[in-house]
This record gives structure tokens, sequence and C-alpha cells, in this order.
């Protein structure tokens, strides 16, 4: 079997060339004596021409089948121009038939009315579609050229082990029984960074892996139960010293793999992001912007707003402008009520500028002055929509921000091929969990802003942390911080978010020991390659940036994992399973 060329590179510079080719057949159709083939490789695909005369076994030939043929390389006389090898086709002379293949249960093409869980279960054929190989393709550039940036920036690449011991990231763990150790149990690494950091504490300076982690979280678009980290830790640098090498390690991304300009990379706080953007990943592909319009109803009779305003809540308002006021019937603004209320808010005002007044349910509410100042601060045009969502500052913003991206969705807001970044600065330090208590919003390895520190005691709350978020058009492409490197804060922290002395003992004593045997400041970040990859394929899924993914109900359709174990197994594990 000879291979003189890949399939879709044939051009016209090769007419008159004799090839050897090999692939799959896409497509077969005969016109009369003739039969033309489409035969595809990795690369792309090539239209055949035999002459069934010649090779009367062409007959037998189905899609998908393998095949080995030699042939001259001719020029088209009916040319597609959709197809990069449109200009020319392979007049064959040798043809052999190297395997055969069943009727496949999908159709093999970028267009594919397959259901996910079909194309999941014979993940091999879906990966023969040319979208899914791009993909795969596209991924595996973007993590060569990462390696390469920061391999040229004196990182080395170490690996850290995947059964270890719990580890502090706030997702529920994977435990592994020991067989070895009765009643023991390993937990699945959910990302290397205690290790990382100990690799610092270590003396390696600069550290990074592609690093498969493993969390048991619900599965949403954007999340897998085992995913790739581009993991990255630096000791002695500032904070703007290491966000500069994540710059350059994008930037190489944007310009090498995808071909565009170096991007930019603004700052966002935190709070800025929510008020104006809604959201702690902020698509800054489009403008419609959230407002605050708490000023405007200070003094307002609306029991809603009124409540709102004297708990200390927001008020924000999106104004959807372009003529869209007929489009939003009592039926639509039901759908984003809707939405909102999924985000925890109670309800939302939906309102119509029109001949210079305001309509809508809600509008009884609003005296002369309000809707003057409303037109006045919105700058509310003819036919306009004003959506207002009132409540717990967070909550509001956040839910704001999920209507902002559907009507961004809904009215074509978003352009293709554009890439936006912004780093998302000044985290809070802490949250509160669902019980009231305090947790940490990164992890407890993150360092308090200097300024802060006195407010550990006295107001924790209120405590900024030296961490950042890389987004990227709407998506948490990566996410990481400074660290703690004194001892004394670090036991401050745990201490704070619950743990107590023999908890840290038993459970980070290795941990909390090494930072006692001299600690270089250190700081480091994750970016989350899947949805990396996803977003710089635009890709609607994080799975079809994996090749082999779980589906939405946490199922490996094509191995049919998870699956019970045998009692033998069990036994061995010390393992009983309860009715
Ligand atoms: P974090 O938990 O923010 O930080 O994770 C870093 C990045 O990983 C991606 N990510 C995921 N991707 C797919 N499926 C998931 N279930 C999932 N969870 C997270 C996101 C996220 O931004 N150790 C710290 C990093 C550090 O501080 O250096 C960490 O893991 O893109």
């Amino acid at each position: 079997m000879k291979r003189t060329h890949h399939n879709g590179t044939l051009r016209m510079e090769h007419v008159g060339q004799r090839v050897e080719l090999v692939g799959w057949v896409s497509k077969r159709r005969n016109f009369g004596s003739i039969v033309f083939i489409d035969l595809r490789d990795r690369s792309g695909l090539v239209q055949l021409v035999i002459n069934q005369e010649e090779f009367p076994r062409v007959d037998k030939i189905r899609s998908e089948y393998v095949l080995s043929i030699s042939g001259i390389v001719n020029e088209r006389k009916d040319k597609n121009p959709k197809l990069p090898t449109g200009d020319v086709e392979i007049v064959v002379d040798g043809l052999e038939i190297i395997n055969e293949a069943q009727q496949t249960p999908m159709i093999i093409a970028d267009e594919t009315d397959a259901l996910e869980d079909t194309r999941l279960k014979y993940r091999y054929l879906d990966l023969r579609r040319p979208i899914m190989q791009d993909r795969l393709i596209k991924r595996s550039k973007i993590t060569g050229q990462m390696r390469r940036t920061l391999e040229d920036l004196g990182f080395l690449e170490i690996e850290t082990p995947m059964l270890t011991k719990s580890t502090p990231e706030g997702a529920r763990e994977y435990l592994v029984p020991s067989r070895v150790h009765k009643g023991e149990f390993y937990a699945l690494a959910q990302s290397p960074q205690i290790f990382k950091q100990l690799l610092m504490i270590g003396g390696l300076e600069r550290y990074y892996q592609i690093a498969r982690c493993f969390r048991d979280e619900d599965l949403r678009a954007d999340r897998q139960l085992d995913f790739t980290q581009v993991d990255i830790e630096a000791s002695f640098l500032s904070q703007d010293e290491f966000m500069a090498i994540i710059e350059q390690v994008a930037s190489d991304v944007m310009v090498h793999v995808l071909g565009h300009e170096k991007p930019e990379f603004p700052r966002i706080s935190f709070y800025d992001a929510l008020n104006v953007y809604g959201s702690d990943k902020p698509d800054l592909r489009f403008e419609l912007h959230l407002s605050d319009v708490n000023g405007v109803f200070k003094d307002s009779e609306f029991k809603v707003f009124q409540d709102t305003l004297t708990q200390g809540g927001a008020l924000r308002a999106l104004v959807l402008s372009g003529n869209h006021a007929d489009t939003i019937t009592r039926k639509v603004s039901d759908k984003y009520t809707d939405l909102v209320k999924k985000n925890g808010m109670k309800g939302l005002v939906v309102l119509k500028a029109q001949q210079d007044t305001l309509s809508g349910s809600a509008a009884k509410f609003l005296s002369e002055t309000e809707i003057k100042a409303l037109y006045q601060t919105l700058n509310l045009q003819e036919n306009d929509v004003l959506f207002i969502g009132s409540g717990e500052w967070e909550q509001t913003c956040t839910a704001m921000g999920a209507l902002r991206l559907q009507l961004a969705k809904d009215f074509d807001l978003i352009p293709e091929n554009t890439f936006k970044y912004a780093w998302i600065v000044d985290f809070p330090m802490f949250e509160l969990g669902e019980e009231g208590e305090i947790i940490a919003r990164h992890h407890p390895f993150t360092s308090p802003k200097r300024e802060d520190i006195e407010l550990l005691d006295s107001d924790p709350l209120k405590v900024t942390a030296q961490a950042y978020d890389l987004s990227l058009n709407g998506f948490e492409v990566a996410g990481g911080s400074m660290r703690i490197y004194d001892q004394t804060l670090q036991a401050k922290m745990f201490n704070i978010i619950g743990f107590s002395n023999e908890d840290i003992e038993s459970r980070f004593g290795f941990f909390v020991d090494a930072f006692k045997y001299g600690t270089p400041p250190h700081g480091g970040i994750a970016f989350g390659l899947d949805r990396y990859a996803m977003a710089l394929t635009e890709s609607d899924s994080i799975r079809d940036v994996i090749a082999f993914p779980k589906n939405a109900s946490a199922r490996c359709p094509l191995t049919n994992a998870p699956a019970p174990a045998t009692e033998k197994q069990l036994k061995e594990l010390h393992i009983e399973i309860e009715d």
C-alpha cells in the first residue's frame, strides 16, 4: 500500500501527475459505465473517476469501504468551487479494496441528523466527520502551541499524581478504594493544585502540565467529569508579570493557530463585570450593557422596587433597541421572565418605549418623573424595549446577564469568528455557602490583597483576593491566583472557612508543614483546555472538542461506563453494595 499524497491537498499544480492514495469512500455516484467516488482521508476528499468496464469490482464498493488507488490527476470539466480539491479529479488506473464496511448507523458528513447518543455510541464513526476532525486537529494545535510558548519561557513539564488525597477545589470528589489498605480510599485529583505549590517549594520555579482532572459534578454544556487543564505555576513573579506570561500564551495561540491579530486583554473588576455585563465571565463580543437605575427609583411608589432599595438591593435595566417592540409579544416576554426566574429572580418588568411614554403591565406603577428619567438616563428611542430586574445585587446582575445573553442570541448580536478576552480581577475572597457558612470563592490557598489582610478578622466578606480569571467570549477559560506563602496566614484561611485544627492536620498537615521550610512567593493559573478549545472552535458543547466524552447524564454511551462491578472485584476491594 503506497501513498504519495494526502487526498485533500491535490490542486491544479498536480495535474498530469500520477498519485497513489488511500482513504474511505465518502460518496459514490454512477454515470453509466463511469463511477465517481469521493475518497476521504484526514486532509479532506478528492473525486475519483473509475471506469466500470476496466474495474468491474467497483460495483461492490459501498460507503466507508477502505480503498487504495493509483491514477492520474486530471483537470475537472465541471469544477466544484465548494471543495478545496474541486478543480481536479483522479482518473483511476489501479484499485484495491483494502476493507469492506457495513452500512453505518449514521451519516458521515458535517451535516448529520444523528442524535447525540448515537454519535457518542459510534464515536469512531462520528470522528470521521470532517467537522469533528477539524476540531480535534485545532485542539491539538492549541495544546502544541501552548506547550511551545511555555517551554520557550522556561516552564518545565512535570507530572503529578492522579491517585491522591482530597484537594480543596470545592467540587465533589471521586474516591478510589484501596485493595491493599482495607477501608481506605484515594481521591482522584480535582486539579494538581497542592502538588504544583509543593513543586514551587521544591524549587522548580516554573512548572506546567497538561493535567487530567476529575470532579463529580452535575454536567452542563461546558463541564465534564474528567477534563483537562493546562496547569501552570511560577515563583518569584508579581501578579502583573505572571499575567503577562499568560497573555503571551493566549496571544501565541491566536496568532499561530487561528491566524488572528494579537488580542487585547482588558482588565475588568469582578464588581464592574457583574454591574455592566451581569457575569464574571462577560461576553464582550457585543455591547448591550446593564444600566444601574437605582437612582431613578429612589422615591418609587412601586412596592417591588421600594423593597429592593430598602434592602440595599439593585435595580438593573437592559434596553433592546432596533425597533423590536412588536417582536416582544406577551409570549416572548413570558419566556424572558421564566429565564430570569430560573436565575433566582421573582419577576421581570418589561416596558415598551412608544410615543414618549412607557407601556406594559408595570407601567401604571411608574410616575411621570420616573418615566422621563428613564428616557433620559437610558437614551430611549421609539420602539425600544426596556427590561428591569430587581432584587439582591449579585443575583439581579447575574439574572439580567443571562437575559443579556439570550437577547444577543435571539436578535443576532454576536458576530462570528470574533474572539474577545478579558481578565476578571479583584474577586471577593469568600462567599456564603448554602447554609450561610463562609467558603473560599477560588480556593483556600489564594492570597488576600495585602491591604485587606486586617479585614480577615473583622469583615471577611469584604476581603478582596489576588485572584484572576481569563474569560473568552463568555466562557471562563482559565482561573488562578497568587498564593499565600506565609504559614500563619494559611492556617488562618483554613480556620475562616471552618476547618478545625484537627481537619487541617489530617487533611493538609503535610502541606502546612511544607510551608515551614522556606516557601517562595508564587502564583499560577489553570486553563480549562476543553473549554478553551470549545470557545476557539466556536462549538456549542464541550463534548464536541473531546474525542470520547460523557453524555449529559454522565454516561459513556460507547463503553457503557459506569457499570456494575463483579462480586469478586467488590470483595477484593472490601466493598458491599446495599440495596
Ligand atoms: P478552577 O477550578 O477555576 O481552578 O479550574 C480551572 C479551569 O478549569 C476549567 N474547568 C472545567 N472544565 C471542564 N469541566 C469541568 N468540570 C471544569 N471545572 C473547571 C475552567 C476553569 O477556569 N487549581 C485551580 C487553578 C489555579 O488556581 O491555578 C483550579 O483548578 O475553564
